[in-house]
Parts: structure tokens; sequence; C-alpha cells
């Protein structure tokens, strides 16, 4: 829907936005901090904060234009689909960023929990299967009915582990986590309310 009138920032345009400049600030964080297992930790959590208002907007978008119908969330969920995949490419930028971690300094993947390592490779199976999908030349080899299944459970299961993550957090006293958990609540509660009408 990004034609000649339509004014704001649409589709690739948005993702270039979001993913570049996540980018320039993990380049900044590593300026800073230098090339340092703290300035790669920053990435890890950065990629996931930036990710979550990403899934959040992809996942709550045709809920929320369900429930409240003008300009910004017709705009949110034109758009949905180019969260999405923001969203996926900053999750895989996670992912490479743990693997200079596991490798350079720190074994991570050695030292989770085997719970935790199943939980987020599934979840990584689901953001590959969800980012292929979303393009037309794959989601024809899959049913409507499947796609829609896999993007729905998929996205369940994400958030759930955005919520496990956050609520260990704010546990731990990362009360800025609080912000990210509320937002998550705020999704899950739209979707089910435009369920039950
Ligand atoms: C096997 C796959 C994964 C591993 C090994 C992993 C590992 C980690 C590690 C070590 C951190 C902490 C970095 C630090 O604070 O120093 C972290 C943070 C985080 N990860 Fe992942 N992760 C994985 C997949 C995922 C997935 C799939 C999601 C969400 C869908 C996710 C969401 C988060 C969140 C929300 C944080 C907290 C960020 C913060 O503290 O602000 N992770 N992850």
């Amino acid at each position: 829907m990004n034609n000649a009138s339509s004014s704001g920032i649409w589709e690739w345009q948005l993702v270039r936005l979001i993913v570049f400049g996540a980018i320039a600030l993990f380049i900044l964080f590593i300026a800073i901090e230098g090339f340092t297992e703290e300035g790669i930790r920053l990435v890890i959590r950065w990629t996931a904060r930036i990710d979550v208002v990403c899934f959040c907007i992809a996942f709550g978008a045709s809920a929320f234009h369900r429930m409240r119908k003008n300009s910004f969330s017709f705009w949110v969920y034109m758009n949905r689909k180019y969260f999405g995949i923001s969203f996926a490419i900053l999750h895989l930028i996670h992912l490479l960023a743990l693997g200079v971690l596991q490798y350079v300094f720190h074994p991570v993947f050695e030292q989770a929990a085997g719970i935790s390592l199943l939980a987020g490779g599934i979840a990584y199976l689901f953001i590959i299967l969800m980012l292929l999908t979303s393009f037309e030349y794959f989601s024809k080899m899959i049913s409507r009915k499947n796609w829609k299944l896999l993007h729905t459970f998929g996205g369940y299961w994400i958030l759930m582990i955005f919520f496990s993550s956050y609520g260990k957090g704010v546990m731990r006293g990362e009360y800025w986590d609080l912000i990210f958990l509320t937002m998550l609540v705020m999704v899950l509660g739209i979707r089910m309310l435009v369920a039950r009408k």
C-alpha cells in the first residue's frame, strides 16, 4: 500500500530504517566499549530490546486495527509484515552476537541450561520459517491454514520466550524490563479481547 500519495515510512523503507538504525547503535556500543565481552553483551541485550518492540507491533497489529480503526492503526496493520521481517533480521543478529560471545569471550552455549537452549532453538526454527514464509515464493508452498498455524503458534512461542526472559530480569531487580513485560501483556490482552468479540 505504498503508493505515491501515501506519506510517511512504509514497507522496506521501514525495514531499512530499523535494521540500519540498530546496526549503527551496535557499532556505537563497540566503539565505546571496544571489542570486549561487555560490548558484545550490550549488542545482545539491545537486539532483544529493539526486537521485542518490533515483535509486539507485528504480533498485535491485526487485533489493534480491529479494535481501533484510525490512520495510525492502519499504518501499523499495513506494515505488520515489515515489522516482522525487521524482528527476524535483528534476531539473527542476536544469534550472530551470541556466536561471537561463545567463540571469542565466554562459552555461553555450553553454560546455558539444556531446556533454555531447546526453547531458544525452537524459537529460531520458527523465526526462520516465519521469515521465509513472509515471501510469496515460500508461502505458496504451504496452505493458508498451515501458514496461519505456523505464524500463530510461532508467535506465541516467541512471546513466551520474551516473557520468560524479561520476567527473570524483573525478578533479578532489573525494573526496566517491566516496560517490555507490560508491552507483552498488552499485546496478549488486545489479542484476547478481539478474539472474544
Ligand atoms: C539458543 C538461543 C539463545 C541463546 C543461547 C540466548 C542467550 C542469551 C544471553 C546469554 C543473553 C544475555 C546477554 C547479557 O545480558 O549479557 C540473552 C538475552 C536475551 N535474549 Fe537471548 N538467547 C537465545 C535466543 C533468544 C530468543 C529466541 C529470544 C526471544 C524470542 C531471546 C530473547 C532474549 C531477551 C529478551 C534477552 C534479555 C535482554 C535484556 O536483558 O535486556 N533470546 N540471550
